[in-house]
């Protein structure tokens, strides 16, 4: 008897929910991005419907609006810092994974590695990092850089070696290095230190990191990039990878390629988690109700959004087919579902797809383990260096 394969299931959002206008819906709170209690309400949920993580995006500096006059409206105008608030998060919350965004062009891997190390103990080893090389020419100019640097395929260059420098700084001690011992005063045992004494083209790094190895080992590393050169960094250094755009042709030749490098580089293909972007759904009892919502929010659109908005309405059994279709069919392993605006649709959700998975058999009916790594499948790193 062949086992049914089970989805994964990540929440992409905002504070207001993944679509620009959701701030704009009667449910959402009046000041979402700092309304923390409300948010926590909402992963909470999430967490009841046992989804495997919560990933927040970033973008450090104001999204361009078409006239590039700042004026365009914008879901990142408001938002607060995703690590910090996945931080205020971890402990309400027990198993759901954190996932933050990064930027390897606009920051330093020891304050990343850091961050990262601090978020994985906190939340007891449920954190995530989404690798980006940041994409506007205003983030560029908040940080003194020429913004031309964004669009090279060397800015990947520089996201693999801070990579494999945080990685790195991640195992500067071995796991049971710290031993605290007051007898005899040792903090840490030093035959058990990994220095790292980085030298690059881009970054030199000593080490070591001033906290102790990370639950994980390494925090889950996300990869968003599509080009030749974010595929090269994912098959080389991810453990989720988001595909996105196209249908499910576009989503099975992103899985299948991006598989194939992956064990070109050596790696177990199944070791690399393959998610399709739902950017946001609706989901209700009946065709009909969810029709109804997707009118209710589209009212919210400017005219010229409506016709492509992008969002998904329909039952539990639709979207329980879309997920069998494309976990079968071989264009993806899950997904990281949007919501378009958070008060309501989350709980639908919990409350209607994921029943009717479990009842299909595709989906987990409580948490595998404690970490994100575990809740994933994947294995727990050993340390790059020795
Ligand atoms: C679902 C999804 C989420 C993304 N989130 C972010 C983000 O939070 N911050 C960011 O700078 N880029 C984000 N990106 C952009 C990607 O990291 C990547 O730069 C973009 O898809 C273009 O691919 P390329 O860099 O390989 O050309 C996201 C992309 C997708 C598809």
């Amino acid at each position: 008897m062949s086992v049914k394969k089970h989805a994964r299931l990540v929440a992409i959002t905002h504070s207001t929910g993944s679509h620009p206008r959701g701030w704009r819906h009667p449910n959402t709170p009046a000041r979402p991005a700092t309304d923390v209690k409300a948010f926590i309400k909402v992963v909470q949920e999430l967490e009841r419907g046992l989804f495997d993580a919560l990933f927040l995006s970033e973008t450090t500096g104001v999204m361009p609006g078409p006239d590039e006059s700042h004026q365009h409206e914008s879901m990142v105008n408001d938002s607060l810092d995703p690590t910090l608030l996945l931080s205020a998060i971890a402990p309400a919350t027990r198993n759901i994974g954190l996932i933050t965004t990064a930027s390897t062009s606009l920051t330093q891997p020891y304050t990343l590695a850091r961050l990262l190390a601090s978020l994985d103990h906190l939340s007891g080893g449920r954190a995530g990092w989404n690798v980006v090389t940041s994409r506007f020419d205003t983030e560029a100019r908040n940080f003194g850089l020429d913004p031309r640097l964004l669009r090279t395929p060397e800015r990947y260059d520089v996201a693999a070696e801070f990579v494999g420098v945080v990685k790195g700084l991640w195992d500067s001690f071995d796991d049971d290095a710290f031993v605290h011992d007051p007898q005899s005063a040792q903090v840490f045992d030093p035959a058990r230190i990994r220095l790292l004494d980085h030298r690059g083209a881009r970054f030199r790094v000593s080490g070591p990191l001033g906290i102790a190895r990370p639950p994980q080992g390494h925090p889950i590393i996300l990869q968003a990039g599509m080009s030749e050169a974010g595929r090269e960094l994912t098959a080389r250094e991810a453990d989720l990878v988001l595909t996105s755009g196209g249908g499910g042709w576009h989503a099975r030749e992103a899985r299948e390629d991006v598989r194939r490098r992956a064990a070109a580089h050596g790696r177990d293909p199944d070791m690399l988690v393959v998610l399709a972007v739902l950017p946001a759904v609706l989901v209700a009892d009946t065709r009909a109700e969810a029709e109804a919502q997707l009118r209710e929010f589209t009212a919210l659109l400017d005219p010229a959004d409506r016709q492509r908005h992008g969002i998904l309405a329909g039952t539990a059994n639709d979207f329980a087919d879309i997920v069998e279709d494309w976990l079968d069919g071989g264009a993806a392993d899950g997904f990281a579902v949007g919501f378009p605006y958070l008060q309501g649709p989350v709980e639908a959700f919990t409350r209607l797809v994921v029943p009717e998975l479990q009842r299909r058999g595709r989906f987990r009916t409580a948490y595998e383990g404690s970490t994100l790594r575990e809740n994933l499948g994947l294995p727990r790193p050993v340390p790059v260096r020795s």
